[in-house]
């Protein structure tokens, strides 16, 4: 210990001396231009972007990216064309949807219009857009069943609640009451028979959002954890990719099966490190419709002490009515050990009108991770549990007057329709010799894929022709469908429309050989570099819908 003293020293003393020796600076000069250097440098740092390598990005696709990036900045002429490619672009959206865009208002009339004006607008408006969304030919969207009687008593029901602002629970005592009643009810059907707890948010994505916000607290306060990272699934719904862009907070994605299109344990596995807050499954997911080893996700986070999602915003009511009707798909609420979150979205499956979901919590702790409190605000003390501060009791009057009206006994009938619709469809598709269904969806969606030549973009351009409002998938490129009560009577039409799609494309190769638009956008953003680029071309695309 002394001979360390004693060499330390020694080394200081000549280091001192040299230096004197080299500058002739006594000993004030060299802190102040240490200190002076610190300063520049850590300036100079500041200012320089270092490019990082995205987690789930290879070297390769790094490096490819930034030469790309770099021609765009540095070139001359690139960056000037590309403005101007994005005003094209922007130009084209807009006139696709101004085609759609009647009597268009800019300023605040300077008399008030009369109802019969306001009432006419309304009227031309709904009668085209109904033709489109109560067609029978769309995916997911809309999910309420076909009764016009039961959506007119929901309208008439909910507008009462349309001034409502359950913020202020001591001015509408009722609307406080739907929600917490919404909410208990939704956690009775996930394992919560003594306590639901929850909150009502305004949808899937929201859900979500808390969820991770969630986990980011907790692991921050319990843990230590600064660097937070969440693994899911590649399958895992976008709002994960969003929750991390918000809270930033590191996604790193866990390889798909290719034959069962669910997740690779393995591989998740592989992912997770001492910064890991949670991971994710889906039941089912969005892109495909299989559903996450849900049991075996929860014992991996059991195991490593983190937090476990399971995204149910699809096929929450589904799964949870069917398991009434002896359906099995394994255990995946809070009766299972390890599962500490739930997503289930009313406004999907559960029938309410738009803007209502349930994130549900294992423990109060882990709710209170995601509430929002301030004793000290100016404005007074102020708490609220969701992302909203003022906001309307539609969301919970919707869902309440849904869950009541229907009753269990319905939601069984209705859910049993939906899995055995779904079954039915992947059955009929896998024997279309040029199609394949990815994995083995059992809930309430069916994605398939091409076996041969065929462009699979070809058949949705087609279909889009023949009147489907479908979604497509890449990686591998897809077509997905989402059964829902108002498709369901026309998927007999969907397969027969996809085998006469086939037909067209085997008589006429040439003219549909790119797969149409959807060909043309994939083929031309899976072909760029940088995804971050491709992504916020996308953002082009939201200018126009929100531009007049
Ligand atoms: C599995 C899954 N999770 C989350 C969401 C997001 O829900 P929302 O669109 O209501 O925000 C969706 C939407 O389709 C979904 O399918």
């Amino acid at each position: 210990m002394y001979q360390t003293i004693d060499f330390l020293k020694q080394a200081y003393t000549s280091l001192k001396s040299s230096i004197k020796w080299q500058t002739q600076l006594d000993e004030f000069d060299i802190i102040f231009l240490g200190v002076l250097i610190t300063l520049i440098l850590h300036f100079i740092l500041n200012r320089i972007r270092i490019p990082r390598r995205d987690y789930n990005q290879s070297y390769w696709t790094f490096i490819k990216s930034q030469v790309f990036l770099g021609l765009i900045n540095y070139c001359p002429g690139v960056s000037s064309f590309l403005e101007k490619k994005k005003e094209e672009a922007l130009k084209s959206f807009s006139h696709s949807l101004d085609k759609y865009t009647t009597n268009k208002t800019f300023k605040i009339p300077e008399n008030g219009m009369g109802y019969d004006k306001i009432n006419e607008r309304l009227k031309s408006w709904i009668d085209r857009d109904s033709k489109n969304y109560y067609s029978g030919k769309v995916s997911g969207s809309l999910y309420v069943h076909n009764d016009q009687q039961f959506i007119e008593d929901c309208q008439e029901f909910t507008k009462n609640f349309l001034y409502s602002n359950p913020m202020h629970a001591d001015l509408w005592p009722a609307s406080r009451q739907l929600e917490a009643e919404v909410i208990k009810m939704t956690g009775e059907l996930f394992g919560q028979d003594k306590e639901a707890i929850g909150m009502l948010t305004t949808g899937g994505t929201e859900s979500i959002l808390l969820a991770i916000l969630a986990y980011r607290n907790w692991a921050e306060t319990e843990k230590g954890i600064t660097q937070p990272n969440i693994v899911i699934p590649e399958t895992a719904h976008a709002a994960f990719y969003k929750a991390g862009e918000y809270f930033k907070i590191q996604v790193r994605t866990a390889k798909v099966n290719q034959k069962t299109f669910t997740v690779d344990l393995k591989d998740l596995k592989s992912h997770i490190n001492s910064n890991t807050i949670c991971i994710v499954g889906s039941l089912p997911n969005f892109p495909y419709g299989t559903q996450d080893p849900i049991e075996e996700l929860a014992a991996i986070a059991k195991k490593k002490k983190i937090g476990f999602h399971v995204d149910a915003c699809l096929g929450g009511f589904i799964v949870a009515f069917a398991k009434e009707k002896g359906m099995n798909y394994g255990n995946y609420d809070f009766t299972l050990d390890g599962v500490t979150s739930i997503s289930c979205d009313q406004h999907k499956h559960g029938l309410a009108p738009k803007g209502v979901s349930t994130i549900l919590f294992k423990t109060r702790q882990l709710r209170q991770y995601a509430f929002f409190s301030t004793a000290t605000w100016s404005g007074g003390a102020y708490a609220v549990p969701t992302t909203q501060g003022s906001k309307t009791g539609v969301g919970a009057a919707g869902a309440w007057f849904t869950m009541l009206a229907i009753g269990r006994k319905r939601y069984i009938e209705l859910s049993k329709s939906i899995i055995n619709a779904t079954i039915q469809l992947a059955k009929q598709i896998n024997e279309i010799p040029e199609l394949e269904v990815c994995g083995e969806p059992k809930i309430n969606c069916v994605c398939f894929k091409s076996k041969g030549n065929i462009n699979v973009y070809s058949i949705h351009q087609i279909l889009t022709s023949k009147g489907w409002n479908l979604n497509t998938t890449q990686n591998p490129n897809g077509i997905h469908i989402s059964v829902t009560q108002q498709n369901i009577q026309n998927l007999k039409v969907f397969v027969q429309d996809i085998k006469e799609a086939i037909k067209e494309i085997k008589t006429n190769p040439s003219k549909y050989k790119s797969g149409g638009d959807m060909g043309a956008l994939y083929g031309t953003t899976q072909k760029i570099p940088d995804s971050k680029f491709a992504g916020n071309a996308l953002k082009l695309y939201l200018d126009s819908v929100l531009k007049l």
